[in-house]
């Protein structure tokens, strides 16, 4: 029987196993992490995330062929593949710090590895790295080994949250990168028969281990350049009178460009696009490459600048101050359908406007109100590095409410912000709202989900990204 153990049970590793324990019922899949109230909570009725279709997909394989445990040594041992799915967030201090990966986690996870191996393994990156990580692996599972045979390959995941089930019942593609040696093209041939069980041949594509890492950070900066393209639009036509949703419609219509991913926001948020278009900048500045860093740079400080458009809106509109007054926050996830506030853009639109001395009011169907205050005194990228978290600021506590839903959020508020496009908010009795609001009421729509004329015909004062006044 083929053993799978899975090192990190997050956001990827947890559902990626899962997916694969229910499609492969003849694979036993471990999950393993160090952290105890993690595995806890998979083990039980209220799963540590949450993902639209996960629990069924877990109810069903737990504790027949899909288990998670905090014994990461025997998993390890035992296992023939071993995914390491690990945090990879950015470095917050020393060489590379505010661009580069920090890759203790993987290292640690490596030697471990090492340690523990009494036969050969397959060891499979599934975390994003930085491209050539695979060389590093292989030179501390290598000096370590004892004898024993690792073949390295990388597997980078490509669900996004919110869809994570989908995704991974039915990918674009899955890839696998590894040596073009016997050896490296036998683990290839191992992983990819993993996935063949329900994933169609032709989307399973084999490269080397470079083009299967740098693939990885593509596709990311990919999928955030056109984010921060669309938004560099919006800004254009809220200048001229065009409307972003026009344009996006317009231009998707052209084959070569796609309809998919040009909607303008208040800015893409996520644990993933903004540190590893970093990584890829801290790389090509590694690699002698300065221009085509500053090309992918350019990326974070459109999203940066679209942020703080948003709030520079928001203020400007309401008499250019915001000192004491109510503002609703409703959304704090950084997309629907899910829980993860990981470089929301919310936080910086809330610090931006608790700079400004607003009270805010904040509802979020899916995070906690501990959360959220816990967010709003994080540094930058601190989040993945809970030892630096900030001592609690009393003025944070003051200016901020948690509101268990939008009507208590916006009653008595100035103005209401939506930041996350849940769906609940497109259905909300904003006439209620209306009535319940200090005038002029304001609405700023950072996901465009609303019907502007309605709000207008109400009494609102609108205003929605990349559209005419
Ligand atoms: P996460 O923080 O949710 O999970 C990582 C887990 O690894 C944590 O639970 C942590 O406790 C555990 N861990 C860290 N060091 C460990 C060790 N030495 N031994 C055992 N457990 C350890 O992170 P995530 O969102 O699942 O992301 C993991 C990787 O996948 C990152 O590299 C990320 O860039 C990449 N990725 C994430 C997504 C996503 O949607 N979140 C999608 C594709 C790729
Ligand atoms: C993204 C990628 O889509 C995944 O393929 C990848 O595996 C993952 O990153 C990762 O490596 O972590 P995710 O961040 O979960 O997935 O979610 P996305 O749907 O990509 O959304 C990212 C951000 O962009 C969100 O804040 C979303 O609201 C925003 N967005 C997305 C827009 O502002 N406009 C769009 O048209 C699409």
């Amino acid at each position: 029987m083929v053993k799978i153990c899975c090192i990190g049970a997050g956001y990827v590793g947890g559902p990626t196993m899962a997916v694969i324990a229910l499609k492969c019922p003849s694979i036993e899949v471990a999950v393993v992490d160090i952290s105890v109230p993690r595995i806890n909570a998979w083990n039980s009725d209220q799963l540590p995330i949450y993902e639209p279709g996960l629990e069924e997909v877990v109810k069903q394989c737990r504790g027949k062929n899909l288990f998670f445990s905090t014994d990461v040594e025997k998993h390890v041992r035992e296992a023939n593949i071993v995914f390491v799915s690990v945090n990879t967030p950015t470095k917050t201090q020393g060489l590379g710090a505010g661009k580069a990966a920090d890759l203790t986690y993987w290292e640690s996870a490596a030697r471990m590895i090492a340690d523990v191996s009494k036969s050969d393994k397959i060891v499979v990156e599934k975390s994003t790295v930085p491209v050539k990580t695979a060389e590093a692996i292989e030179k501390i599972l290598m000096h370590n080994s004892r004898g024993i045979n690792f073949q390295i390959l990388s597997n980078p995941e490509f669900l996004a949250e919110g869809t994570a089930i989908n995704d991974l019942f039915k990918p674009d593609r899955v890839l696998i990168g590894g040596r073009e040696t016997p050896e490296g093209m036998k683990a290839i041939k191992a992983l990819k028969d993993v996935y063949a069980h329900w994933v169609p041949e032709d989307r399973i594509l084999c490269t080397n281990l470079w083009s299967a890492e740098v693939s990885k950070l593509a596709a990311n900066a990919f999928l955030a350049q056109r984010i921060s393209s669309v938004n560099a639009m919006s800004a254009l036509c809220e200048a001229t009178g065009a409307d972003v949703s026009q344009v996006s419609h317009a231009i998707g219509f052209d084959s070569r460009i796609g309809p998919k991913f040009l909607n303008a926001s208040v800015g893409f948020g996520g644990s993933c696009f903004q540190k590893d278009i970093l990584n890829l900048v801290y790389i090509c500045e590694c690699n002698g490459l300065p221009e085509v860093a500053n090309y992918w740079k350019q990326v974070i400080k459109v999203n940066d600048y679209q942020k703080t458009r948003f709030v520079n809106r928001v203020v400007s509109s309401m008499f250019n101050t915001v000192s004491g007054k109510k503002i609703a926050i409703l959304g704090f996830a950084f997309k629907k359908d899910t829980g993860d506030t990981r470089e929301t853009p919310a936080i910086d639109v809330c610090k931006g406007l608790m700079g400004d001395k607003a009270r805010l009011s904040i509802y979020d169907p899916q995070v906690p109100q501990e959360h959220i205050q816990r967010d709003l005194q994080m540094n930058k990228f601190d989040w993945d590095h809970p030892i630096h978290l900030q001592p609690t600021s009393p003025s944070t506590i003051n200016q901020v409410i948690v509101a268990s839903d939008a009507y208590e959020a916006t009653k008595d508020s100035h103005g209401v912000c939506i930041l996350t496009e849940w769906d609940e908010f497109k259905n909300l009795d904003y006439q209620k709202i209306y009535n319940n609001m200090q005038k002029p009421a304001f609405v700023f729509d950072g996901r465009n989900i609303l019907d502007v004329e309605k709000l207008r015909k109400i009494g609102f004062i609108v205003y929605s990204i990349g559209k005419p006044l």
